[in-house]
């Protein structure tokens, strides 16, 4: 089967019963539970920070990916890694030192993941591609959940799926983050991403298992 794997992202869970939002997501059969890390300067908001990955950590088999929106993310890697996180991603607008950072991350075992914004080229991490595991494009702006998927991002995701395609040395796994439905999902998915974060789309519905089901249906082609 192909299908996209999901990776629920708890900014938009009830963070007063993340136990049983988390049980919900995992029992449908995410891969991936996406966690979103925000320091307020990076992205205007703060959201949580390395103790809620050690506090989830227990709970869960899923693949813990956690998304770091901090300037200078080098500070922090040691503490995610040690806390359980199964992935780091770091911007590589946030960092003066990119591969330093993903170097990093790489020593503790833990997979390593670059991200990109909206207005960053794949020109900008061409030369620390053969380094990660996983990339993030950014699908809207970070810093809020429930924004408006930007399908300018596509275009994107098709020249890393070409690069990865046509250099042996070239091994990871595109993920797409915001404003994901069983809609915009599609055109992603047929472009090459392997891994969709969805937060409003999964944590504001009555039945958050009906639409991971519906993004896995959306890409069952
Ligand atoms: C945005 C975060 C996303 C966010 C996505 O800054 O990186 O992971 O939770 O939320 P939705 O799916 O609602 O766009
Ligand atoms: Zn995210």
């Amino acid at each position: 089967i192909k299908m996209i794997k999901v990776a629920p992202s708890i900014l938009s869970a009830d963070y007063v019963n993340l136990q049983k939002s988390i049980e919900e997501v995992d029992k449908a059969g995410a891969e991936v539970l996406h966690i979103d890390i925000m320091d307020g300067m990076f992205v205007p908001s703060i959201s949580y920070g390395p103790n809620w990955v050690k506090a989830i950590r227990p709970i869960t088999n899923m693949e813990l990916d956690c998304h770091l929106m901090i300037e200078n993310p080098e500070r922090y890697i040691d503490v995610f890694a040690k806390n359980g996180a199964d992935l780091i991603g770091v911007h590589v607008e946030a960092t003066q030192h990119i591969h330093r950072a993903l170097q990093m991350i790489k020593n503790h075992g833990v997979k390593a993941e670059v991200v990109i914004n909206p207005g960053t080229p794949v020109s900008l991490i061409e030369p620390i591609l053969y380094m990660v595991d996983q990339v993030l494009v950014m699908t809207v702006n970070p810093g809020f959940g429930g924004q408006k998927f930007i399908p300018e991002t596509i275009e994107k995701i098709a020249e890393l799926n070409k690069l990865r395609n046509e250099k042996e040395n070239l091994n990871f796994e595109i993920e797409i983050d915001g404003g994901v439905n069983d809609k915009t999902v599609v055109k992603a998915y047929e472009a090459g991403a392997n891994v969709a974060v969805a937060g409003s789309y999964v944590f504001d519905a009555p039945d958050p298992a009906e639409r991971i089901n519906a993004i896995k249906k959306a890409t069952d082609f």
